[in-house]
């Protein structure tokens, strides 16, 4: 069988690897904790479930418009402006299914084949695969202590520089960039004239008091070059719901509205009137998520810092933990002995595209979190 090209350049994820390997020990009944969970462990607020069987008691479960119910998408638009003090009409945003989708549909719409992306490493583990899916070409930038350094982004962009992915909270290092270093990065953007995705996804998850600021805000300039990228799933603990959205000039989003049309239609309806509960609704419950998840965090660190070697810096957001250890060479091959020997599931720092590192999730509970390390820091004294 002859696949196209365009699938057969896409790799197969490294991490999958130790999550079905994790699967297959759970169940034959091994005790396995799993700190490579990239979804928070919580419920789905009721509020919000309430309003997805209102809509499904409502019949409201037909096609909607393509880029999502102009109520979600006024909602949308009110939140940019009283969050992240941003200007976006409905026109300016398309619901999608998943941020991952509106990442995907916003590199449909960008590229051509053979334009080129850069990719500030470690990275999210799609974004190299949807450039390729793109058929557009992944240029990876290596950072320093996991942040751009201004002068060698400047140095990555070529005539064919199409887009820069900008992730801030990120996946997976916990790095939240400042004004000060947004405002270098989007001085380089504007200067060359090219697009920034800039995936948000994390943005409520955040410590320590930072707030979150969209590189978007910064200038008109930048503002039309850049694609805002947010979503459900990590906010409100709505991984399975498939909701996510995009905001940006309004051809970019026409364009990438034309392309959801013949691809998934629209986003799920009911989903759609859930993320207007969750928008709607009091914010208690993502700040009592994100507290919970501050408290782990402290717990976390705390406990990395009684091993020996463990090299790391403490997140400022996200929930995730991104170390290095001088015994960590091969981070797939100790990811799977550290499956195998102690039944810790973690991720290889490999799939993120820095060898020699380990992501650690703090999704999980106090105990867990507890006992993996505790199971960490054996492995790593036995070998
Ligand atoms: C950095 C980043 N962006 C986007 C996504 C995808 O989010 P969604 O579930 O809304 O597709 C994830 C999910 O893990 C992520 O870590």
């Amino acid at each position: 069988m002859q696949l196209a090209k365009r699938v057969l350049a896409v790799k197969p994820s490294a991490t999958l690897a130790i999550s079905a390997q994790a699967k297959e020990l759970r169940k034959k009944g091994e005790n396995v904790i799993n700190l490579s969970a990239g979804e928070p462990d919580f419920a789905t607020p009721d509020y919000i479930k309430d309003a997805a069987i209102n809509a499904l008691k409502e019949n409201f479960t037909k096609y909607t418009d393509t880029a999502g119910i102009k109520e979600l998408r006024e909602k949308i638009s009110l939140k940019l402006k009283k969050d992240n003090d941003l200007n976006y009409s409905p026109r300016e945003i398309i619901v999608s299914t998943g941020a991952k989708q509106a990442l995907y549909n916003a590199l449909m719409v960008l590229c051509n084949p053979g334009d080129e992306v850069i990719i500030p490493a470690p990275y999210w583990v799609s974004y190299p695969e949807m450039v390729r899916l793109v058929e557009a070409i992944p240029v990876v930038l290596p950072t320093k202590n996991f942040r751009i350094e201004p002068e060698k982004l400047e140095r990555k962009i070529t005539k064919k520089t199409k887009v820069i992915i900008l992730n801030s909270p990120a996946n997976p290092t916990g790095v939240v960039y400042k004004k000060e270093e947004l405002e270098e990065i989007a001085e380089i953007i504007v200067r060359h004239n090219v697009h920034c995705l800039s995936d948000e996804i994390y943005e409520k998850i955040i410590y320590d008091r930072i707030k979150h600021i969209s590189i978007a805000t910064l200038n008109d300039k930048i503002k039309n070059l850049t694609i805002l990228i947010n979503g459900f799933s990590k906010s409100y603990a709505m991984t399975g719901w498939r909701l996510g959205y995009a905001a940006g000039n309004k051809e970019i989003i026409a364009g990438m509205k034309k392309l959801q049309s013949h691809s998934t239609s629209c986003p799920n309806s009911i989903a759609q009137k859930a993320a207007l509960a969750a928008l709607g609704g009091n914010q208690s419950e993502v700040e009592r998520m994100r507290k919970e998840f501050e408290k782990r965090r402290n717990f976390l660190t705390k406990r990395l810092n009684e091993i020996k070697g463990i090299i790391f810096s403490e997140p400022e957001g996200a929930f995730y933990t991104f170390l290095s250890h001088p015994q960590i060479s091969d981070s797939l091959n100790f990811a799977k002995e550290l499956l195998e020997k102690e039944k810790l599931a973690v991720v290889p720092g490999i799939g993120f595209g820095k060898e020699g590192y380990l992501r650690i999730s703090f999704a999980a509970s106090l105990r867990e979190i507890g006992e993996g390390i505790k199971r960490l820091k054996r492995f790593i004294e036995n070998s």
